[in-house]
């Protein structure tokens, strides 16, 4: 096992009801700035249960962040914040509007241009406070210190990390979670899953209890999964769904361990391209990174069919019904796993030269360049 630090501060509050906490949460005194994403929170209820727990708090609004939260809305609220001396930031919503928040947190006293945190992964020094009320368990945002920002402009997707920016609590009430659309239920198991693989799918490395809470989690979401489709008001469905995403990518599960994130680097590129849901960009590479990788995984791969799928025969069968396995389960909830079935196949030339611009390397072994890359999405392209 690898040495490692551990230190997650977020207060995490969970379970039916538990919007009115956002009373004892959020500092008194401070002007709040109140963030949503295009309006789902007003349909739902979500919106009245916030607004009735600050009543008589200084709040402001600012709304319309939308999926994959744009750099210029973001600025928009920074300027809001700098203008109106806000001292707490409040996100409502998915993974979206958490990591626009996270992202504004930084850049209002971010001396320069505050892009620079994501192009130059420039230091953050300093941050608003921020807390969350989670309505769609997926990215694990509510209590990570992560975020995924895009600028239309230049058509980059970048994520960075800071200490500073985990949410001081996150709300989660699975009920917040029964109006979800059959997509984004289904997106938000990928997205799971995927977070799970790229700290378990990698190789041997000595760490038996990781690997257990890894395959608990994956075995949970594949019960779960295409119940959740099923039956959408289901509490307990919602509510295990909510806790299993948080504890996908909570820094938990990849402590002292080799870590991948191949399939994220390039499914940002796609998003950023061709606008494909997170989860969507997930189901279609990794696959297509296992099969690339499929020597130094084996062992891995075989690990997961015998432990999470009950496959038996020779590590080789059971390397390859993992991969097998794991595309059926995405197609089962909907999610398509080819290039082609987004009309993104020219992903296949435009996404290297975009990676080697900028001296991208992947994997566990950082050794997925441009050109591991292309070979990648040629796996998935059909
Ligand atoms: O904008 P509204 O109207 O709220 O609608 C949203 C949005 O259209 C809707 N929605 C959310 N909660 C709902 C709901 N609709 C009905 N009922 C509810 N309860 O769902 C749509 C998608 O929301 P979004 O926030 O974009 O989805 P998700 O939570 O999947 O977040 C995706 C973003 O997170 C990033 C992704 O790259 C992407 O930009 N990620 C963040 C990570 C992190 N911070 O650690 C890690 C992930 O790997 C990921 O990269
Ligand atoms: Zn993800």
């Amino acid at each position: 096992m690898n040495n490692f630090t551990y230190r997650n501060p977020v207060e995490l509050v969970f379970g039916k009801g538990t919007i009115a906490e956002l009373r004892r949460l959020v500092p008194q005194g401070d002007k709040v700035l109140f963030a949503y994403g295009g309006g789902s929170i007003k349909k739902n209820g979500v919106y009245d249960q916030v607004r009735a727990a600050l009543e008589g708090r200084d709040v402001l609004e600012f709304a319309g962040i939308e999926p994959n939260p744009r750099y210029e809305t973001c600025m928009k609220a920074v300027d809001l914040c700098r203008r109106e001396g806000v001292g707490f930031l409040l996100a409502v919503g998915g993974g979206s509007v958490l990591d626009a928040v996270k992202f504004i947190a930084a850049a209002v006293p971010f001396q320069g241009e505050p892009w620079d945190i994501l192009a130059k992964h420039a230091k953050v020094e300093a941050a608003l406070p921020l807390g969350s009320v989670l309505t769609l368990p997926a990215t694990g945002s509510e209590m990570n210190g992560n975020s995924v920002i895009s600028r239309d402009e230049t058509r980059e997707k970048l994520a960075f990390y800071s200490p500073l920016v985990y949410p001081k609590f996150s709300i989660l009430d699975p009920e917040t979670t029964f109006t979800l659309p059959p997509r984004q239920t289904a997106n938000g198991v990928v997205d799971a899953f995927a977070h799970t693989m790229e700290q378990y799918m990698t190789y041997p490395a000595d760490a038996p209890l990781q690997d257990r809470m890894a395959e608990a989690i994956l075995s949970t979401l594949i019960e779960i999964g295409p119940k959740l489709l099923e039956h959408p008001h289901d509490y307990q469905l919602r509510a295990n769904m909510m806790w299993t995403a948080t504890m996908a990518l909570n820094g938990l599960i990849g402590l002292g361990v080799p870590q991948d994130w191949a399939t994220h680097g390039i499914g940002h590129e796609l998003t950023a391209l061709y606008g494909m849901d997170h989860g969507q960009t997930l189901a279609v590479v990794m696959p297509a990174v296992w099969r690339f990788k499929f020597a130094d995984k084996k062992a891995k791969l075989a690990q997961y069919a015998k432990r999470v799928w009950g496959v038996a025969g020779t590590e080789e069968e059971k390397a390859k019904a993992a991969i097998e396995k794991t595309e059926e389960f995405f197609r089962l909830l909907g999610v398509k796993t080819r290039l082609a079935e987004y009309g993104a196949e020219n992903a296949v030339e435009q996404v290297p030269p975009r990676l080697a611009q900028r001296g991208v390397v992947l994997g566990e072994r950082r050794d997925i360049g441009p050109d591991q890359v292309r070979e990648i999405l040629r796996l998935c392209a059909a």
